[in-house]
């Protein structure tokens, strides 16, 4: 685990100028709770423009973390007028991530986009074709692989602990827990539900673990079972049964081109008492690896059966640096600066997020038609 921390926690490096300049695009949730906060805690960056359709948040938003001067807008096409921003952050609904991603690329800016990288396949595709196109820098937010757990189980996996990995899991079940704010629940604007929106996180953790990217074909089903029930007992309070037109659940059965198998499990409602969120579960032909309980390595030692847990704390010690940057929303932020800055290849790069779109894309089409999906 040191060495990717290392990297993660390294102090930027100053860039050319004294500091970049960046562009939020979409003022909402993850903007205030993962993006704002974390790039504040950034040295040498600064937040300049602040744009949501419904202006008040970007005004809102430019006062708790904007530099002086700040401009606001309702439409991100002023904002990327801007010859000064350098890189923008897109944390819009996901409809909106290719065309925004695209044009801001298109106007010379690093580009930051949140999960799922598109509503399919097809826009994610046109994402990836600009920023190749325009050699500008594009990554999307899957923070979940800054955790230390699965910092940790990527560590294993480079060391070549679990061998050749054959079967996975990659787990997203929550009992009751419908986001209702926004428009998650509505499928034009955000492409699907519990699939698209938390199956895509640990989907991305487990083809990161596995360094496997090439799927050969998936089958997949979705239900829409209990997205008309007016009885929610909701985490988020009730569902409004009329807006709700994504699944409510998604299973997917997706065979790589090596013959790896992966099982992807998802679900924002689902009558299940053991839920468990953006984990996964990996088999090799020399051990195994789980994050059910802290991460669990399993495998056979002299004859024996074994289980071993690492201790992911600092023991009790705090860091040298007083635990600088171990929150995964802060590490994501730094690690993605300093691509920028040090002209690196970002942590996530487009062409995973791609795959994991693929895949995704594969089983709502399966969903839809009863077919086997095969990618080409
Ligand atoms: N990484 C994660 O774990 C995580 C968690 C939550 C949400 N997300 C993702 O972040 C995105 C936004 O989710 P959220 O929870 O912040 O939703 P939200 O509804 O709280 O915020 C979205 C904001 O975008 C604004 N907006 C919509 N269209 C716009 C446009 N064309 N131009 C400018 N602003 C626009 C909305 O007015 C709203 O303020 C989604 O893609 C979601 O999947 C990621």
């Amino acid at each position: 685990m040191a060495i990717i921390m290392e990297e993660q926690t390294s102090a930027v490096k100053a860039p050319a100028k004294d500091k970049l300049r960046i562009g939020i695009i979409g003022c909402g949730g993850i903007a205030n709770n993962k993006h704002m906060p974390s790039l504040k805690k950034i040295e040498n960056v600064e937040m300049v423009a602040f744009c949501d359709i419904i202006i008040e948040r970007a005004e809102k938003a430019a006062k708790e973390y904007g530099a002086p001067g700040s401009k606001v807008y309702a439409d991100y096409r002023q904002l990327l007028e801007d010859k000064s921003i350098d890189i923008v952050h897109v944390c819009t609904p996901n409809r909106s991530h290719s065309f925004i991603t695209v044009d801001a690329l298109e106007a010379g800016k690093h580009v930051m986009c949140e999960k799922p990288m598109a509503i399919n396949a097809t826009e994610a595709k046109k994402m990836l074709d600009a920023a190749k196109r325009t050699g500008k820098k594009l990554t999307i937010g899957y923070q979940n692989r800054q955790r230390d757990d699965a910092l940790y189980m990527k560590q294993e996996a480079l060391a070549g602990t679990f061998g050749d990995i054959y079967f996975a899991r990659a787990t997203a079940l929550r009992r009751r827990a419908v986001p209702t704010w926004g428009v998650f629940i509505n499928e034009y604007e955000q492409g699907g539900g519990p699939l698209i929106d938390i199956g895509t996180h640990a989907l991305d953790l487990t083809l990161w673990i596995m360094d496997n990217y090439k799927p050969k074909y998936c089958v997949g089903t979705t239900y829409h079972a209990l997205n008309k029930d007016r009885n929610t007992g909701n985490a988020w309070g009730d569902w409004d049964v009329d807006k709700f037109t994504t699944e409510d659940c998604a299973f997917g059965f997706v065979v790589m081109e090596n013959g790896a198998t992966i099982i992807l499990e998802s679900s924002w409602a689902l009558n299940l008492i053991d839920c468990r969120e953006a984990i996964t579960t990996v088999c090799g032909t020399k051990a195994g690896g789980d994050m059910l309980d802290g991460v669990r390595i399993n495998g056979v030692h002299l004859g024996r059966q074994y289980v071993t847990k690492p201790n992911l704390s600092a023991g009790g010690v705090a860091f040298y640096e007083g635990n600088k940057g171990a929150d995964p929303s802060e590490r994501e932020a730094r690690a993605w600066i300093d691509a920028v800055v040090n002209n690196k290849a970002p942590f996530v790069l487009p062409e995973q997020a791609y795959a994991v779109s693929q895949i995704l894309s594969g089983i709502y089409e399966s969903a839809r038609t009863g077919n086997i999906v095969y990618f080409n």
